[in-house]
């Protein structure tokens, strides 16, 4: 059988209304461009006649613009799962025009595969080569790729020649089956290779390819600023100070880093800090500090699930595939980020919060507790299986109008019981065996902005008694309520129901 070659246009007409259609990628690293972009626009075609068109999407995590924009843009998208930071796709999950379904990347596959989440129609998987025996070599990241050719009735390949077809043996595809016979996950180690170099398709459903050289649409890092280092620094002194008391192995243990501009600037304070030693990471997204550390070979090999890096590190990564090659593996989402294997592994796991309270309780994803940032991700993943879990953030946002310590979460990503460690630029709160008392002690003290500190310590007082946890209900958003009365959240009085 040949290849069914033919254009993108051609092989959007084969996705209908209301179809499910699992994409690959992981970040914008690996995710369809050609293809979206035809059904962008066949989707405005159909609207402008009258006609509905709209589809269900899953996909590894947030893609490229050419994807999740240009649907959204097109009014194309009915539902989305799971991670995304499209802004044009944002604005409609935020007006109740999608309906999105945020979930731990690690659990999608399976999702998929318990059939909780419907049929999938049809996959679109980015390739660097496929062949007449269904055999695909996925590009710059594999996702849910595995599971998403294997469930879908039909695949389209999107062939893009700007990954080259000898990155073959980057990635190590693996299935978990499901229970009850699932097994253990093989990995014992952060390079162990468990499964096979390529997807493996039934030929005949491959219904199209799309021949494209379209790359990657990753958009580089704000750069490193004041704030941002000092939180790096942070983080590396409090772990190089855990080696030196013993509760980190001498030579340390694998580094999960979450995403975003503050994890990139984390990185290159663990590479910059004499007394953390060379490290591996078993990670999700691999950024362009972690090609850094490894040029710097501070860093000796990563496992990750997308090279989520800009159009010119791609390059050189391509073009020092000898070099590269043998220091990283790209894993399917449900085994770069599965607890299993994090637990075992003993993964020190860093990752960003937008907001937290005096308890150690996270939000990651949601502003004022109702408009979505991104999502999850895999931070739940990471971080409630790590051996050390660590948060970091900024003190402040909006130049100070908002703190993002307050009493209590707005929306709770990761409770209190999984979080060990808090850093902002100010200091680390360390977290583990303390009371709700001894923690909201340690992080007012450590990590508030000073602007911020008296009125934290006066809501720990606000209740007038000792309580395990002293909150006081009645005013623990009442930070959040100035900010959208006033918009600043220096402005609160803190006021008590009935007094
Ligand atoms: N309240 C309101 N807004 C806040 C806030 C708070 N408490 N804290 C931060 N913000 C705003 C910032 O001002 C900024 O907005 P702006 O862009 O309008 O200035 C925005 O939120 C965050 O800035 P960004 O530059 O996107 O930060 P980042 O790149 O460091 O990303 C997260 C931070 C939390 C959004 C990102 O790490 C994330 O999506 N995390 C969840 C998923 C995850 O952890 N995955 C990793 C697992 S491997």
């Amino acid at each position: 059988m040949s290849l069914p070659f033919m254009s993108a246009e051609e092989a959007a007409k084969f996705i209908k209304h209301d179809y499910n259609v699992a994409f690959s990628g992981f970040t914008p690293a690996g995710s369809p461009k050609e293809v979206p972009t035809a059904l962008a626009k066949l989707a405005q075609a159909e609207h402008d006649a009258g006609k509905p068109f709209k589809i269900g999407m899953f996909t590894g995590a947030s893609t490229g613009d050419s994807l999740d924009g240009a649907l959204a843009r097109a009014h194309a998208i009915k539902f989305r799962t799971p991670y995304q930071s499209n802004n044009d796709l944002k604005n409609l999950i935020n007006k109740g025009e999608v309906d999105y379904y945020d979930m731990h990347l690690s659990q999608l596959a399976q999702e998929m595969r318990y059939n909780f989440l419907g049929e999938v129609d049809i996959a679109i998987i980015e390739a660097a080569d496929v062949n007449e025996k269904g055999e695909i070599v996925l590009t710059s990241s594999v996702g849910i790729s595995p599971t998403a050719a294997r469930l879908a009735k039909k695949i389209i390949i999107e062939l893009n020649e700007n990954h080259p077809a000898a990155i073959k043996g980057l990635h190590d595809i693996y299935e978990m089956q499901d229970p009850p016979i699932r097994r253990a996950v093989p990995v014992y180690t952060v390079k162990d290779l468990i499964g096979s170099p390529v997807i493996k398709v039934e030929p005949s459903k491959i219904i199209a390819v799309v021949k494209t050289n379209r790359k990657d649409e990753v958009k580089a890092f704000t750069p490193v600023d004041a704030v941002t280092a000092r939180i790096g620094e942070n983080v590396a002194n409090f772990l190089a100070n855990e080696i030196k008391m013993g509760r980190i192995p001498a030579e340390f243990l694998p580094v999960q880093s979450g995403v975003g501009n503050i994890a990139n600037a984390v990185l290159g304070s663990l590479g910059a800090n004499k007394d953390i030693p060379n490290f591996m990471m078993y990670t999700e997204v691999v950024q362009d500090a972690v090609i850094e550390l490894m040029e710097q070979e501070r860093l000796t090999f990563v496992s990750g699930c997308s090279l989520t890096v800009t159009p010119e590190v791609l390059d050189k990564i391509y073009k020092n595939l000898n070099f590269f090659k043998p220091r990283m593996i790209l894993r399917p989402q449900e085994i770069s980020n599965n607890p299993e294997v994090v637990r075992r592994l003993g993964l020190i796991t860093i990752n960003t919060a937008l907001e937290a309270d005096i308890f150690g309780n996270i939000n990651s994803t949601q502003v004022l507790g109702t408009t979505m940032m991104n999502g999850i991700g895999g931070s739940g993943d990471f971080t409630r299986n790590s051996f050390l879990s660590m948060f970091v953030c900024p003190s402040v946002a909006k130049n100070g109008a908002i703190s993002a310590i307050v009493p209590m979460v707005s929306h709770m990503d990761h409770s209190e019981h999984s979080v060990k460690v808090l850093v902002t630029e100010y200091g680390v709160a360390d977290l583990r065996g303390k009371s709700p008392n001894q923690r909201a002690q340690a992080i007012i003290e450590n990590c508030v902005h000073p602007e911020y500190k008296q009125l934290l310590w006066d809501y720990t007082r606000l209740c007038g008694k000792k309580l395990h946890t002293p909150h006081t209900l009645s005013a623990a958003l009442a930070m959040h309520c100035e900010f959208l009365k006033s918009g600043d959240m220096r402005n609160t009085q803190w006021t008590v129901c009935g007094k």
